[in-house]
């Protein structure tokens, strides 16, 4: 069973077959419209399953037209409408999905939930967001690197802001690819130390800077992400935004990453709080190619997923 949970537990060649995969699957279709099937339809007769227990955009649009390009059908189901959200077990439901679909693609809030439905079910699971990581966002991330800048190996990526969930997954990824990681943020939004441990024992170097401009200082590449996360209590906004905002990405930040740096952000954005429309929409941002490569990167996501 080929789960895709996290990029710490996946094989680092399995990584890199996924991305270039994604590339090939990308560029086979360069100019044609999105609706049209892709010329391989490995997924026909394959039916995918997408839970989102939380709000989204882009995970939901772009796994449901990858699946449909591919010759697949999905069912989104929200979690407040399943009985899942009425008290039936995670377990019971992973065996029924299993008895009906040839994948899941759950978006939850705790880890716990996802490998609790990853120990029952009987297909493949992969991990769409929970609060502790993303990995499909940051596989992305590195496609979309790669596709700007070569490989990423060895390159250093600054972090600004709040050491949450899409942080956790940089980090993992930084052991598993092998490029150095800057965080910049205070204290108090520290990632988990394990995160930071990990990857270090894997050979990254991972570095905690409270400077912002220091922390940008050679970076190829700068990331942010929103200041309040979907699990984050609203009574915090207030708070979070007092400790964030030192760390904004500007124009005058970016002017101390290196000239040809890359910004992203996973989006949502709130335009001007966590980085200012001027880098959101300037030249060193990849913003909308990094949202497009959602749909390449998880198309070879769940092609690894089902062997096809
Ligand atoms: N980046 C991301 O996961 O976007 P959505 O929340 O819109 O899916």
């Amino acid at each position: 069973m080929k789960h895709f949970l996290d990029i710490n537990i996946t094989d680092p060649a399995d990584l890199r077959q996924m991305i270039d995969h994604a590339r090939v699957m990308k560029d086979a279709r360069a100019g044609r419209p999105k609706g049209t099937p892709d010329d391989e339809q490995p997924l026909a007769g394959h039916m995918v399953a997408l839970i989102f227990e939380k709000p989204s955009t882009r995970t939901r649009v772009s796994f449901d037209v990858g699946v449909r390009q591919m010759g697949g059908q999905t069912m989104v189901l929200s979690g407040n409408d399943m009985q899942l959200g009425h008290g039936e077990t995670i377990a019971d439901t992973a065996r029924v999905l299993s008895r009906y679909v040839d994948l899941i693609m759950i978006r939850t809030f705790e880890e716990a939930t996802l490998q609790e439905m990853a120990e029952y079910a009987t297909v493949p699971v992969i991990n769409g967001l929970t609060n502790r990581s993303h990995p499909c966002q940051i596989m992305t991330d590195i496609m979309t690197f790669e596709e700007h800048r070569g490989p990423i190996r060895g390159k250093k990526v600054t972090w600004c802001g709040d050491g949450n969930n899409v942080f956790a997954s940089f980090a993992h990824a930084a052991g598993q690819f092998g490029f150095d990681l800057t965080f910049s943020g205070p204290p108090p939004l520290d990632p988990e130390q394990v995160f930071i441990d990990e990857a270090r024992a894997r050979g990254a170097k991972v570095e905690i800077e409270r400077n912002p401009q220091k922390a940008v200082e050679g970076a190829d590449l700068v990331v942010t992400d929103t200041w309040v996360s979907m699990h984050d209590p609203q009574s915090a906004r207030e708070r979070r935004h007092n400790q964030l905002r030192g760390y904004q990405v500007n124009e005058a930040l970016m002017a101390h990453a290196k000239p040809d740096s890359l910004f992203m952000h996973c989006l949502p954005a709130h335009r001007d709080d966590e980085a200012t429309s001027a880098v959101m929409d300037g030249p060193h941002s990849v913003i909308f190619d990094e949202a497009e490569n959602r749909l390449h990167a998880q198309k070879a996501i769940m092609r690894w997923c089902l062997g096809v």
